[in-house]
């Protein structure tokens, strides 16, 4: 599959490639990342093979992911308008200053205003809320967007590591308002954090919001050059940032590692293959902080993992989920009397719990 397989995120019209180009690496402001010359490299070979969906924030390395972007962007005319651009607002770039972050409408305004000057554009695609605030009303939040949608400056709203209930409920006045709907979330989600399917996916395919996994390598855990007899120096930037890997982790890297050596491919990329396969993935959100992590991401564009792989890596990895999403898991189908839904999904008849006479 080549990212020009556009696909509409979400219950939207906004199409996006299968990956989106993550940007946290952009700069080496913080003692890891990219410099801006392989920053821009890199950003210019995912465009070149026609990614179109690129993902910042106004807090990546302090607004220096932003100005390489908006350089490389402002150095190819025309580029600007053929790509869906995102960035968030939440983090307070402005310590000292109580309203220079969060989702407040004073800051919610600045921190966009700010954000645009950055990028050299007058507008962004999608403007997500970075992370949740249990102060800032959620309908504070939701109309300061809304008017920024009907003042040019953002096409689509997009919800980042919010709790299940609070972006349904956000989503639910927005709805009934008539505001600009949440069309995605953006969730960490790898063979290594798989929780987000007991709440947060299961609301964004029954809300029809898309997702956007983070994280997809475990900041790098999955991308092959960690394994459990392993020992010497890993080639990664991120140890002070992530520590190193569990005992449990350990057993999910290691089978990682054996599927893909079976599959004759990367580590990244039965990763990444397996989490843009998952239910309710629309673009998984990809990390490289050199060309050649960028090559290897991207061939998992070209993998498709067999049913025995896909059930390994599904087993090794299986999340104990919060109440009640097991609990329902087992129950469902006892309400169910066979046939299928009108959109085909199965709901077999369950199994006769008893032979007595029903009173
Ligand atoms: N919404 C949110 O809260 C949130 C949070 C985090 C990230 N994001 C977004 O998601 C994007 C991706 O997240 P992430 O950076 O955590 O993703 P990730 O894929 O889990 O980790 C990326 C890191 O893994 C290593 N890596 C990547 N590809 C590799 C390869 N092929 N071989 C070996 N090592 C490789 C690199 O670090 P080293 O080389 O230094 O080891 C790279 O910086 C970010 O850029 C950002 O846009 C969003």
């Amino acid at each position: 599959m080549p990212l020009t397989s556009y696909v509409t995120l979400g219950r939207s019209g906004l199409r996006v490639s299968p990956f989106t180009l993550g940007t946290m690496t952009f700069g080496e402001d913080l003692g890891w990342g990219s410099s801006p010359e392989e920053a821009k490299a890199i950003l210019a070979a995912y465009l070149d093979r026609g990614g179109n969906s690129v993902d910042t924030a106004n807090v990546y390395t302090n607004g220096h992911a932003e100005v390489i972007i908006g350089e490389y962007l402002a150095g190819r005319p025309g580029m600007r308008d053929r790509i869906v651009l995102g960035t968030k607002f939440f983090w307070n770039l402005h310590l000292g200053d109580p309203n220079g972050g969060g989702p407040g409408r004073k800051a919610v305004i600045q921190q966009l205003d700010n954000s645009l000057r950055r990028l050299q554009t007058d507008y962004v695609d999608i403007y997500w809320l970075h992370n949740f605030d249990p102060v800032t009303p959620a309908e504070e939040t939701l109309r300061a967007l809304d008017d920024l949608v009907t003042a040019g400056k953002v096409r689509y709203v997009g919800f980042s590591d919010v709790p299940a209930w609070a972006t349904a409920e956000a989503a639910t006045i927005a709805r009934f308002r008539g505001w600009a709907p949440i069309i995605a979330l953006q969730l960490e989600y790898s063979l290594l954090e798989r929780t987000t399917e007991g709440e947060l996916i299961p609301m964004a395919q029954a809300m029809g919001m898309g997702v956007l996994p983070w994280g997809p390598l475990k900041s790098g855990f999955l991308s092959g050059k960690y394994s459990s007899a392993a020992t010497g120096d890993v080639d990664t930037t991120r140890t002070a940032l992530v520590g190193t890997p569990s005992q449990e982790d350990y057993r999910v890297i290691d089978t990682v590692n054996e599927v893909a050596s079976e599959a004759g491919t990367s580590a990244a990329a039965v990763a990444l293959a397996w989490v843009q396969a998952r239910p309710g993935v629309t673009s998984t959100l990809i990390g490289a902080r050199r060309m050649d992590q960028l090559e290897a991401n991207l061939s998992a564009l070209d993998l498709t993992l067999s049913p025995e792989h896909q059930e390994r890596l599904n087993e090794v990895s299986a999340p104990r989920l919060n109440f009640p999403a097991e609990n329902n898991a087992n129950l469902a189908r006892l309400a169910h009397n066979g046939g299928t839904t009108v959109d085909g999904l199965a709901t077999p008849a369950p199994p006769r719990l008893h032979e007595a006479p029903v009173y």
